[in-house]
């Protein structure tokens, strides 16, 4: 990837049949790394909440933390489009969603995620008034895994498959560039992939979306404690680490 990759070029990929490939990057060094490999979206996603703050699910990440990893990721300027979630409870109002969505933008995202369909349309039209890129996020929704009880598969029941086709036409046609689909049962990520005219850039919801968003840390095995069970990843990092620390400790003569 030799020139800027913009909105218009992703959108574009649907129209070409190329499939979208999309990482998480949280910070300079896995930003410019992932820019080198081709990556052409990356997303600055909540999910650092737990792959890289501790934390033990999305809920507890504030707009603060966010600023500061979008602003980290960032100064690898990019070739790839880079975004950034709006966390917890940062767009609950149609005036909290702007204002949160510009500071991301001040730190340097490209565009920015939400979670959620026809609930959350008010804010994702503002967003979009205001002149800023939105990708929507629909499916498993993981900043309501409170509420949930846990990170459930949607759209086996009639009554989910049809919010989720309406939710994604209602964001498509408000002018969602994106949108992801986390936990979308095969079929119904294929119907909805085909339906709206905004691409589909799925997670454990099949291989019939225009796209494919990870973790980077699960596809790179750096977070060992817990893999979804869709991902495969493709290195172990966190082995790694761990001998490359016992070949310098033999190294030293360290006990
Ligand atoms: O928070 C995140 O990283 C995400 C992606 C996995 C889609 O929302």
């Amino acid at each position: 990837m030799n020139s800027k990759v913009t909105v218009a070029e992703i959108c574009a990929m649907k129209s070409r049949g190329g499939k979208i490939a999309a990482l998480t990057a949280y910070d300079f060094p896995m930003a410019k790394l992932l820019d080198e490999a081709g990556v052409p979206l990356l997303l600055v996603g909540d999910s650092l909440g737990m792959v890289v703050l501790g934390y033990p699910d999305t809920t507890h990440v504030t707009m603060a933390e966010m600023e500061h990893h979008v602003r980290a990721a960032a100064r690898a300027k990019t070739n790839a489009l880079l975004g950034g979630d709006l966390p917890f409870k940062s767009y609950e109002t149609v005036s909290d969603a702007v204002v949160n969505a510009k500071k991301l933008v001040a730190a340097g995202a490209e565009f920015v995620k939400a979670e959620g369909g026809a609930e959350i349309l008010p804010q994702v039209q503002a967003i979009i008034a205001a002149g800023i890129p939105f990708c929507g996020h629909l499916g498993m929704l993981p900043q309501h895994v409170l509420e949930e009880g846990g990170y459930k598969i949607k759209g086996k029941q009639e009554a989910e498959h049809h919010k989720l086709i309406n939710d994604a036409k209602a964001l498509s046609d408000a002018g969602a560039f994106a949108i992801v689909l986390e936990l979308v049962t095969p079929p119904v990520a294929k119907e909805i992939s085909e339906t709206i005219s905004a691409p589909t850039i799925g997670i454990g919801s099949g291989p019939d979306c225009d796209g494919q968003i990870l973790v980077t840390h699960d596809l790179t095995g750096s977070f060992p404690w817990f893999t979804p069970r869709f991902v495969k990843p493709k290195a172990n990092c966190a082995a790694e680490i761990k001998s490359a620390v016992a070949v310098w400790k033999a190294e030293m003569g360290a006990r």
